[in-house]
């Protein structure tokens, strides 16, 4: 266990199961206090009685779509102990093709994937800012690197959550209180269970949280993994429209 993480009192949002569970998991695990939120309180239960030090966590059921269950939670989880890390990390997908293009859906995605995250924040910078320190970090995906087909909701959520983040942070940082973008490749989760299209470079959450709490704990603004999936959605982002346009058209289903 190292000392400085002992101290450390981590709330993540979407803890109830995949790379959300792991991270709970990893920083238990690293002598961290864990306060765990998604909207199941029997998986939330299952996943605090599973950590490796289970009198470490703490459960605080919530719709991150809510900003009074968000709130309730925030004030609860303040008063057992300050929230020094704040994983916002609760999300979903929702196809978004052509047949399936829908405006109430897209928003129910962004209620979920971005306002979620603007609320938590607007939500902890009174907390961070009173005490001139603390630590956002939000998870988003390399699938915000570009326009991918079928998932134009779920791939512009994770752009725009990007771009709050990387506007934020000058601001923050002069508070004290740092701000980290995580961006994701492919995880083996529940999510990405579903998934019928091959998922290159797949990883375990396990390993995934390992590599996201060591990154955090280094102080990095953006972390993403694994390399070789992210290198590849930066060089796609790079091209000239008309050759990425080559390789996404290749991505259409038959
Ligand atoms: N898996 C990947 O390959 C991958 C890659 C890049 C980025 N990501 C991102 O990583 C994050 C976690 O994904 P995952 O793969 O671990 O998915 P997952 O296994 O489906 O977990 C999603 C978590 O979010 C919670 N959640 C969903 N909607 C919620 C809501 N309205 N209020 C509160 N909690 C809610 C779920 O719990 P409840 O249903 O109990 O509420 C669950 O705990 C997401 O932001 C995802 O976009 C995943």
């Amino acid at each position: 266990m190292n000392s400085s993480q002992a101290r450390t009192h981590a709330w993540i949002t979407g803890a109830s199961s995949g790379l959300g569970a792991a991270l709970a998991n990893s920083y238990s695990a690293d002598g961290a206090q864990v306060a765990l939120t998604a909207r199941s309180r029997d998986r939330l239960d299952a996943c605090a009685a599973a950590l490796p030090t289970p009198g470490n966590g703490s459960v605080h059921p919530a719709d991150v779509t809510r900003r009074d269950e968000l709130s309730d939670a925030i004030s609860a989880i303040e008063n057992t102990a300050p929230i020094d890390l704040a994983i916002l990390n609760a999300g979903t997908y929702t196809p978004t093709s052509l047949d399936e293009w829908n405006t109430a859906s897209i928003r129910d995605l962004f209620e979920t994937n971005f306002f979620s995250v603007t609320t938590s924040i607007e939500l902890l910078l009174p907390y961070m800012r009173a005490r001139g320190r603390g630590h956002i970090a939000v998870v988003a995906s390399v699938a915000g690197d570009i326009g991918l087909p079928y998932a134009a909701s779920y791939s512009a959520s994770k752009a725009a959550l990007n771009r709050i983040c990387q506007s934020l942070r000058p601001e923050l940082e002069r508070e004290g209180i740092r701000i980290s973008v995580i961006n994701p490749g492919f995880v083996r989760t529940p999510l990405t269970s579903l998934n019928t299209f091959p998922m290159p470079f797949l990883i375990d959450a396990d390993r995934a949280a390992n590599i996201i709490r060591d990154k955090l704990a280094r102080g990095h603004f953006e972390i993403r993994f694994p390399w070789r999936m992210s290198v590849a959605m930066r060089l796609l982002a790079a091209l000239p429209p008309s050759l990425t346009l080559l390789l996404t058209r290749r991505m259409l289903r038959q």
